[in-house]
């Protein structure tokens, strides 16, 4: 398996696999993974000819240093669970210093406003960092496509925001969101949950199935206190926020308009652990 420290010696092999006629299919994450992460990358297997994955706790992105420095580091697994999936994976685990070339800073970006709801709010700087992790590798990689995962809705929206402003020659393929059998939403940050927490997480998936079953004939407001009310009372989670949002422009809806197209998205708090999650909404 090829493993590169170096963005010159990963930039050198791609640009040789390309003068071969190879297509390149990336998937950026920042390790830990799970059976979420495998799912894009076996999406990218079976459209390219080649599949970079890159495995990078990026800390320009991580609003709250305690999470940067208890975010779960496996890289050994890692590259076991890769190696399974396909020894012809190549995998980019950069150094910090090289990959920033010695300034570990964002760039400041403007995504036309998507940058400024939600997770924007709640997590200052986050998409900046996001963003300049991202373009930085897209230099790096030159992938043909790259894959995202719909459970970090407004980081998709973003990215794809990022390709078409900068004019880059990648196709986003948003991959849809893989869930435990009790319904939570995979996630790295799962594995630091308590055992009770771990075992009250799976309502938020629940009570995100009844917003989509409300949506169909309940106004907007009515679902938002549903939601607010049900998260509250429960002892174990804590509502960070539920907004429903109009899926292109990410803003908060107030009312259904026909022909556009609405998301719940949510952030609970389930001891120390923020998760996050969202569903489409339907109404009929
Ligand atoms: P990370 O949280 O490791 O996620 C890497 C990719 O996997 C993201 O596109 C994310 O949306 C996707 N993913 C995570 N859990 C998923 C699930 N349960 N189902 C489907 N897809 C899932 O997102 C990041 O890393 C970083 O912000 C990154 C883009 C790598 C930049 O640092």
């Amino acid at each position: 398996m090829k493993v590169f420290r170096y963005k010159k010696e990963l930039k050198n092999y791609i640009e040789s696999l390309k003068n071969q006629g190879k297509s390149i299919g990336f998937v950026p994450t920042m390790g830990a993974l799970h059976q979420g992460h495998l799912a894009l990358v076996k999406n990218s297997l079976k459209d390219n000819d080649k599949t970079v994955v890159s495995i990078f706790v990026n800390p320009t992105q991580f609003d709250n240093p305690d999470d940067l420095k208890k975010y779960p580091r496996t890289f050994k697994t890692d590259m076991s669970l890769l190696k399974e999936l396909s020894p012809e994976i190549i995998i980019f685990y950069p150094d910090a210093e090289d990959f920033y070339d010695g300034k570990i800073q964002s760039e400041h970006f403007d995504f036309d406003g998507l940058e400024n709801e939600m997770e924007g709010k709640h997590r200052p700087g986050h998409f900046d960092g996001v963003g300049t992790v991202v373009k930085k590798l897209f230099e790096v990689v030159q992938p043909d496509k790259a894959y995202f995962g719909e459970k970090d809705f407004q980081q998709l929206q973003i990215i794809k925001k990022l390709v078409e402003k900068h004019h880059l020659p990648i196709k986003i393929i948003p991959i849809p969101i893989y869930r435990e059998p009790d319904g939570l939403a995979m996630s790295s940050r799962n594995r630091r949950l308590t055992q009770h927490h771990r075992a009250a997480a799976p309502f938020i998936y629940q009570v995100l199935k009844q917003s989509a079953v409300l949506f169909e004939k309940e106004n907007i407001d009515t679902i938002k206190k549903f939601v607010e009310n049900t998260i509250d009372a429960h002892a174990y989670l804590k509502l960070e926020y539920f907004e429903i949002a109009d899926e292109q422009t990410l803003k908060p809806a107030t009312q259904k308009i026909t022909g556009n197209k609405y998301r719940g998205f949510i952030v609970v708090y389930a001891g120390e652990i923020r998760l996050i999650d969202n569903i489409e909404l339907i109404s009929k």
